[in-house]
């Protein structure tokens, strides 16, 4: 199997896992916020980051099934960031994994619902991880809290949302990329280690630190993206960030000074894991990231 056959494969693993987890029984009356939520969530997004999570298991020499209910309660929280990050009291887009987004088809409160329904059943989900011993389950929900919470990705988002209309330092805006964007990837690859029952603080440290690195270098390319991109083949209105004031890579830096950077950062993340054995995968991923069009 080539890696990018295995990327699909796991992709559609996911797709189908997730797609079960948000197929509870609805009840009578509010079928709506289970549209609402499935609607965002099965929308075709790239699934990255429940790929990372099979793909660290596997390094580690987990079972990745075990490792799914995680996998799926990362891409929960995504979603549910992402539905939030769209509404009109935050980044106000109306184009989302190439369909209008979230509020626009439902409505606001609907949205705001549908973001946290999202949240609450990727810990439901985490919680109803079987066949593996209950500390493992315990320490993988600590991390999705620890990765989603108030020192992590939401702070990113209070930051972001803080370093609007005015210029920040080169530190403060990686303190602030790495929280909103890095914190669910590198949870990512510590969760697919953790599920595997590794508990190596090398090799947590090593996971850790491929991801806050791809994490900049994703987030460096997601900004580039927003200038340069193709609205049809990303699936999300561009020009936004310039037009919003956002303090960004390619605002502080300019777009080549980018590009360089996240070269520098996915080779930085490929190194973390050079020489281990069954690591190829990653450090193929990190580097496909680098030419992504969405
Ligand atoms: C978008 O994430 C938001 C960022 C953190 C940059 P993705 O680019 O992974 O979005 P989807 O899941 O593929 O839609
Ligand atoms: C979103 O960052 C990050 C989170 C949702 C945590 P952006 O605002 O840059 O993402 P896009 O460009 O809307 O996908
Ligand atoms: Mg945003
Ligand atoms: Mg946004
Ligand atoms: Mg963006």
């Amino acid at each position: 199997m080539t890696f990018a056959e295995q990327m699909d494969a796991d992709v559609s693993k996911i797709e189908t896992a997730l797609e079960k987890y948000l197929s509870r029984e609805t009840g009578e009356g509010y079928d709506r916020i289970f549209e609402a939520v499935k609607y965002a969530a099965m929308a075709g997004g790239k699934r990255l980051r429940p790929v990372i999570v099979l793909a660290f298991c596997r390094l580690c020499g987990g079972d990745v099934d075990k490792a799914l209910p995680f996998a799926c309660a990362l891409e929960m929280i995504h979603t549910y960031s992402l539905i939030h990050d769209d509404l009109p009291c935050m980044d106000n887009d109306d184009l989302r994994r190439g369909r209008p987004t979230c509020h626009k088809v439902f409505d606001e409160a609907t949205a705001v619902l549908a973001g946290d329904g999202l949240l609450t059943a990727a810990f439901e989900t985490a919680a109803s991880a079987e066949n593996l011993p209950a500390g493992t389950v315990l320490q993988c929900i600590r991390l999705l809290g620890r990765a989603a919470g108030m020192n992590g990705m939401i702070a990113g988002q209070v930051l972001d949302m803080g370093a609007e209309h005015r210029e920040i330092s080169f530190d403060e805006l990686c303190l602030l990329q790495s929280l909103k964007t890095g914190c669910l990837l590198w949870a990512a690859c510590e969760l697919g280690c953790t599920a595997a029952g590794n508990d190596d603080e090398d090799m947590l440290a090593k996971a850790h630190e491929y991801g806050e690195r791809l994490g900049l270098a994703f987030q460096i390319q997601d900004d580039l993206l927003d200038i340069e991109g193709d609205t049809a083949v990303l699936g999300k209105t561009t020009g936004k960030d310039a037009r919003d004031e956002k303090s960004t890579f390619p605002s502080l830096l300019g777009a080549e000074a980018c590009r360089r950077l996240a070269d520098d950062l996915t080779e930085q993340a490929a190194r973390t894991l050079a020489g281990m054995p069954g690591s190829d995968f990653l450090i193929w991923l990190a580097r496909r990231l680098m030419g992504r069009t969405k």
